[in-house]
């Protein structure tokens, strides 16, 4: 039985510890920007596979007092890294420090390697190595003197799901996109408009939750690459998801005023495999019949940055406040704008912080015409 980390953006943590509950994870605690888990190499294979809201897994090795390099370097020569590593394996070393003794991260970064070297040196019976082989990342955290040490086990980031080429800058990520789509509850019935769609991201990830199609489905992950039991757990756990997969007709609307953000996102929807489940438009979002619709709304709308841009968003929030005020559509709409309502010209019913990478944010959400 391992022990691993999920860390997550800021204000999405007891939504990931639901998801894993959800799936029958064992011994979930959620704590400030991650949740944890035990579970053996399917579990790692499955919550990499089937996660919405994480940003990766991390197997959690050995966690202790450091308060000197001698302990550092100890501590992490005890660990069995020849369970994992091979002997021609590659195995870098990051890590970061804070409110510690042990304050210089590349001098821990040095000790670590070196500490993993001279365990591996005495099994391996070698004094070099190639590290040419599968990447096993060791991660390190120093947080109140206490020592965390990690193998990652995800590689690329969750949210990379594979769809999206780029990673532009207005476009929201998708672990927090899955995020919101929870959040809503939407079960793939009623009516859910994204109307300005951007890259398409929220839409995706709408079509991938209904028709519960994992993320990480047909992505690659560094310890699939690790051989044995991991490698045929991951096989396996991708071979079980794409098998309760589903197939059924969506009311997806995504809509931007941009021709190109909206053949973008049929792009992106054509890699994510959801594209003949989702219609697209090229339509102002104020001349939607916001009245004659239901259903759900998420939206991103755009945020100004210089002050013209801002003047420019602020008239958007208000004209888009005006048209929806009538319309029974319950909306979700994310801006890093703190006073969004304020120019949306109604106060939220609720609303929640959130994190769009290192971006504060707040969901407003609105039930009530
Ligand atoms: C912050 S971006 C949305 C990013 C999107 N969520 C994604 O993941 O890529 C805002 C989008 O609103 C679009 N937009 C701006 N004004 C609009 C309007 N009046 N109606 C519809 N779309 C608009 C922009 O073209 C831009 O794509």
């Amino acid at each position: 039985m391992f022990r691993f980390s999920v860390p997550c953006l800021m204000g999405v943590e007891g939504l990931v510890a639901d998801e894993l509950k959800f799936n029958g994870f064992q011994e979930v605690a959620a704590e400030n920007g991650r949740v944890l888990f035990s579970g053996d190499e399917r579990e790692c294979a499955r919550a990499n596979i089937i996660l919405r809201g994480g940003e990766r897994v991390l197997l959690r090795l050995h966690d202790f007092e450091a308060l000197s390099f001698d302990v550092l370097f100890e501590s992490v020569k005890k660990i069995p890294w020849e369970d994992y590593i091979g002997s021609s394996d590659s195995f870098p070393v990051k890590g970061y420090s804070l409110r510690s003794k042990l304050h210089s991260v590349p001098d821990c970064q040095r000790i670590v390697k070196k500490a993993v070297v001279e365990r591996l040196k005495s099994v391996y019976h070698t004094d070099w190595f190639q590290e040419e082989g599968p990447k096993h990342q060791i991660q390190f955290s120093l947080l109140n003197n206490r020592c965390e040490v990690f193998l990652d086990t995800t590689g690329a980031p969750l949210y990379k799901r594979g769809y999206k080429l780029e990673q532009n800058e207005a476009s929201i990520r998708e672990t927090l996109a899955a995020s919101i789509v929870k959040i809503t509850r939407w079960r793939g019935r009623e009516d859910f408009i994204d109307p300005f769609c951007g890259s398409g991201t929220i839409a995706i990830e709408a079509a991938l939750t209904a028709l519960n199609i994992a993320p990480g489905a047909r992505r690659l992950f560094d310890a699939e690459e690790w051989g044995g039991s991991f490698s045929s757990a991951f096989a396996e756990q991708k071979k079980a998801s794409i098998a309760t997969e589903k197939q059924e007709k969506l009311p997806i609307l995504a809509s931007d005023l941009d021709p190109g953000c909206v053949e973008l996102t049929k792009e992106n929807a054509k890699r994510a495999g959801v594209d003949k489940y989702i219609e697209f438009a090229v339509q102002d979002a104020l001349d939607i019949d916001w009245e004659s619709r239901t259903g759900i709304m998420v939206a991103n709308p755009p945020y100004g940055v210089r002050m013209l841009e801002e003047q420019e968003a602020h008239k958007l929030y208000r004209a888009l406040g005006d048209a929806m005020r009538r319309s029974p559509v319950k909306k979700y709409i994310i801006s890093s704008d703190d006073r969004f309502e304020e120019h949306f010209g109604q106060r939220s019913d609720k609303r929640r912080k959130l994190y769009n990478g290192m971006i504060k944010c707040n969901l407003y959400m609105y039930f009530k015409r």
